[in-house]
């Protein structure tokens, strides 16, 4: 008996996320032109950023791609996807705020514009703007998208552990600090017309598994089973705290002016 109901809300709770999926997910279809806009994605040499890179040069739209490593083939193979070569590479090392500075300044130097930045790339920092780098979006009004995860949903943050988190928390901690740093550049950027939002991608079977010592997975699957319960049980409210949304952004504001030397 006891079995049967196990494996009744098993069922269930698969049908339900299932529809769940299908009813708020879509690959993206539109087919807006993007000539003569910029866009600006970190991480998007691999995974969820190349897959966005792809429909963005697709459109149209010149392409500013960040990242760590540089894949001299990867130009080629983009214009072979999309026909577009109007799409170009830099380098950025996003756990050292002296390269974001660099390449923030590089980029407000030889770009006129900026419409539409992803914060995307990888795991353990949270990708950041500097002051100087949020000028081109508004003058662009332009869009910001943080690719948050299902995974904030397993924060523990605090004031206490914004810098280091414990190790089963910090990846978590530092999504929910993408749905926050999202909603913060919304509330600021505001009388620019600037848009600012998250998303999380559900679950993308990219490198970031094979690269995250297999706690992503565990920790995914168990956000997965969370996620189903809050739907069963109609948890699924949104608690907005602004004063905390607005103590961590000052708390991130004093941590991005450490020495420039000093990596998270
Ligand atoms: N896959 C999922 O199921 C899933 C679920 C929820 C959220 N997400 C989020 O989606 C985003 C993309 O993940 P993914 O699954 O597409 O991962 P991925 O395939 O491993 O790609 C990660 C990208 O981030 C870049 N990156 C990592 N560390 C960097 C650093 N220090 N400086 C500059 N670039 C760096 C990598 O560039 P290099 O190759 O140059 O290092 C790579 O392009 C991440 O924010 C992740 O948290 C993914
Ligand atoms: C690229 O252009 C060629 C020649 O015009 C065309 O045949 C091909 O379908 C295009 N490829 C893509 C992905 O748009
Ligand atoms: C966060 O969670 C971890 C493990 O899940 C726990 O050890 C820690 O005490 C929690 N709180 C803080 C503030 O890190
Ligand atoms: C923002 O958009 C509104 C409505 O389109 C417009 O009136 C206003 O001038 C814009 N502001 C800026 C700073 O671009």
């Amino acid at each position: 008996m006891v079995l049967f109901i196990i494996l009744v809300v098993l069922a269930l709770s698969l049908v339900l996320t299932k529809l769940y999926v299908v009813l708020t997910h879509s690959i993206c279809k539109s087919n807006v032109c993007l000539l003569g806009k910029t866009a600006l994605v970190t991480g998007g040499n691999a995974g969820i950023g190349y897959e966005i890179v792809l429909n963005l040069a697709s459109r149209g739209c010149r392409v500013i791609i960040a990242d760590k490593e540089h894949d001299p083939n990867l130009g080629e193979k983009i214009f072979r996807e999309t026909n577009s070569t109007n799409v170009v590479c830099k380098h950025v090392d996003l756990a050292s705020f002296k390269s974001i500075r660099a390449f923030a300044k590089e980029i407000v130097d030889s770009e006129e514009k900026l419409n539409i930045l992803v914060n995307n790339a990888g795991i353990g920092s949270s990708a950041t703007v500097t002051e100087d780098g949020l000028g081109l979006l508004k003058k662009s009004s332009g869009r910001i998208i943080f690719t948050s995860s299902l995974l904030s949903h397993l924060n523990n943050l605090t004031l206490d552990n914004l810098r280091f988190g414990t190790d089963v928390s910090t990846y978590s901690n530092s999504k929910l600090c993408d749905i926050i740093a999202a909603d913060m550049f919304s509330h600021k950027l505001k009388e620019f017309n600037v848009t600012s939002n998250s998303y999380h991608p559900w679950i993308v079977a990219t490198t970031i598994f094979k690269t995250s010592r297999g706690q992503i997975k565990t920790l995914s699957m168990l956000s997965f089973w969370i996620l189903v319960l809050e739907y069963m049980s109609l948890l699924v409210g949104r608690a907005y705290d602004k004063k905390f949304c607005e103590a961590i952004w000052k708390a991130s504001e004093e941590l991005v002016k450490l020495e420039p030397h000093e990596k998270i």
